[in-house]
């Protein structure tokens, strides 16, 4: 099966007078604030960010508990049908599922479950890889997820691993979900979030580590604004 009508309108631009997309990478595991930093990247280089997780949590999502299991030529046939588009630039950015904006539903600790399980699926990381490359062709990125610098954008101008103690990531996760006026359960999320680690940087198939050549930056003790002002002081030296 071939995945050519998988994807992509992309409306942000390469950049004025760019010969090529500037592509930064920004990897790491869940909670550690790789959503946040990349919009705010993105925002101050004026261009899109791409979500990758919420693309996992999407197709997680849509197709349902349990489609980790499913025949390999089933998952390629009913990803072969999903339309992702990107426009926008900055926090701005939007990334939409067969033209309309991601379900609220796949932020939650079950879709994001999910979406651990499901990429650990070769035909779903294949079907991924492809339609993340095919927009880091026609457009700059802040790229963000679990193998961007090492496996999708291994040419990428800059690459960073974010990390941060995993019960700073939990606690980080119960202010977000506080401050929303969500109820936050410490012990629940510190759980999920070494169990999704766990699945995360032991995967057969791009699993979850720096590339050689990533900027590691432990935000354990850093606030968002002094892990902006690294990055892009980086970003702009490269
Ligand atoms: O970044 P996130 O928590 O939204 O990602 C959800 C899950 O998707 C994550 O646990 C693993 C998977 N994922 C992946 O395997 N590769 C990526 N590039 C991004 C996410």
């Amino acid at each position: 099966m071939s995945w050519a009508r998988c994807f992509v309108v992309s409306a942000a631009s390469v950049g004025a007078g760019a010969a090529e997309p500037l592509i930064v990478t920004l990897d790491g595991p869940a909670g550690v604030g790789k959503s946040t930093l990349a919009a705010r990247l993105a925002g101050e280089l004026g261009i899109a960010f791409l979500d990758t997780g919420a693309m996992f949590r999407a197709a997680a999502y849509v197709l349902g508990e349990g489609a980790w299991d499913w025949k390999q030529g089933l998952l390629q046939e009913k990803l072969g049908e999903f339309e992702f588009t990107l426009f926008g630039s900055g926090r701005d950015t939007m990334l939409l599922l067969d033209g309309k904006p991601l379900p609220a539903e796949i932020r939650g600790e079950t879709a994001g479950r999910w979406a651990s399980q499901l990429a650990v699926v070769p035909s779903v990381r294949a079907y991924m890889k492809m339609a993340q490359i095919f927009l880091g062709r026609t457009t700059s990125l802040v790229a963000e997820g679990r193998d961007m610098g090492t496996v999708v954008f291994p040419g990428a101008r800059r690459k960073f691993f974010l990390d941060a103690d995993p019960d700073e990531r939990a606690r980080r996760r119960c202010r977000q979900l506080e401050e929303q006026g969500k109820p936050a359960d410490f012990a629940a999320i510190a759980a999920s979030i070494r169990q999704r680690d766990d699945q995360d940087r032991n995967r057969s198939i791009a699993p979850l580590k720096p590339a050689p050549d990533a900027v590691v930056v432990d935000t354990t003790h850093l606030s968002e604004d002094e892990v902006l002002r690294k990055v892009l002081e980086l970003v702009r030296a490269a």
